[in-house]
């Protein structure tokens, strides 16, 4: 009998402000035509100004814990996974988890971008299954609205980025048979720093000069996401099949087996093109872009909240979660659901 660790319950929002492709024709030089056409988005959604990150991280994990029939009380461990927190310091963990109330729970935050929440189950499944603790709370979060450029500058980043959460609760469990007990079966993380220029927000920042933030660096737009969006692209369609060729290896299973996959959604072609090259049925990714655009760490336990909601996502299922984002990081995950 192995100790692993299975998904008991997932949870998802979005705030509820919808913000069409034609809206943005109005802040930026783009068209719905163009935007639909070069990454399938049609809308996304954008927080309120009353909103922070956590609390839309709070909204995914309340429905996460209904769904898995636990108290709040039973979480020994929080993992939120945010490249967009509500302050720099401390964590949003710290912020999410005093708004559940579970003072003394320890928290992580996770800064690895698109591939944070599957870093955040990894991290969390090893915790779970070492028997330290027993029931994890795992959230991905985002409100990326907030540090978008919302002029003609910013047509080729303002467009695909959004706000969203996702989480899981992931419980600690005994396996006893391996090729049918709901757990994670692998999980396979990678980073290249190298390509951290490539994907960054600049400031504020430390690495920059004698201050985290002045006029200038504002001016300049260093406080915007800066993308090399071509050069993503193509690492994208490269590592996203690797990384789920090698967890599926670990695993022991072929593509066929792999019912359902959760791809990051950063844009509908990158996914395309790896069912293309890889062989998989397009109806075997779930897709979420066109509604959500790109909610980077959320976007993940988003896809699969909207998957169960769909009815979908059915118990027994074995899906993949596989993500390429900004580090450059990438990683995947294969699940018995
Ligand atoms: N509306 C209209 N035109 C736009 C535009 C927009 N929103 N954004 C860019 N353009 C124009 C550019 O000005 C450029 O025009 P030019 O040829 O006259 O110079 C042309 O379109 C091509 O620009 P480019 O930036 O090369 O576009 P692209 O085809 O690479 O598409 C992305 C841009 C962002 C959609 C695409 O690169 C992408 O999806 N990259 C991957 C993103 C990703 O995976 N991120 C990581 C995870 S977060």
């Amino acid at each position: 009998m192995k100790k692993a660790a299975k998904i008991t319950g997932i949870g998802g929002y979005v705030p509820t402000r919808v913000i069409k492709n034609t809206d943005l024709e109005k802040m930026l030089d783009t068209t719905d035509e163009w935007i639909q056409q070069r990454t399938g988005i049609v809308e996304r959604h954008w927080a309120t100004d009353d909103q922070g990150t956590s609390d839309l991280a709070v909204e995914a994990a309340k429905i996460a814990i209904q769904n898995a029939k636990i108290d709040v009380k039973q979480i020994d461990l929080i993992v939120v996974a945010t490249s967009s927190p509500d302050m720099d310091l401390p964590g949003c963990a710290s912020f999410v988890q005093a708004k559940l109330g579970l003072p003394g729970v320890p928290y992580f935050d996770i800064r690895q971008a698109c591939s944070g929440f599957i870093y955040g189950v990894s991290l969390a499944n090893q915790y779970l299954s070492s028997g330290v603790y027993k029931c994890a709370l795992v959230v991905g979060a985002e409100i990326q609205s907030k540090a978008l450029d919302k002029t003609p500058n910013g047509k080729g980043t303002s467009i695909i980025f959004a706000d969203g959460a996702g989480a899981v609760i992931l419980q600690a469990t005994d396996v006893k048979d391996e090729t049918k007990d709901p757990h994670i079966l692998t999980t396979k993380l990678h980073a290249d720093g190298a390509g951290a220029a490539e994907l960054c927000i600049q400031a504020p920042g430390c690495g920059l000069g004698a201050e985290r933030i002045t006029h200038e660096m504002i001016d300049a737009g260093k406080i915007y996401p800066q993308m090399n969006g071509r050069l993503v692209f193509t690492h994208a369609v490269t590592k996203m099949p690797e990384v789920l060729g090698e967890a599926l290896t670990e695993a022991k299973l072929t593509l066929s087996e792999v019912d359902m996959h959760f791809f990051h959604q950063a844009n509908v072609r990158i996914n395309q093109k790896i069912c293309e090259d890889m062989g998989i049925p397009l109806e075997r990714a779930h897709t979420t872009i066109q509604k959500f655009g790109n909610t980077t760490a959320a976007t993940i336990p988003l896809g699969m909240y909207d998957a169960y909601q769909a009815g979908k996502l059915k118990n027994g299922m074995t899906i993949s979660m596989v993500a390429f984002g900004a580090g450059f990081t990438w990683a995947s995950a294969l699940v018995r659901y």
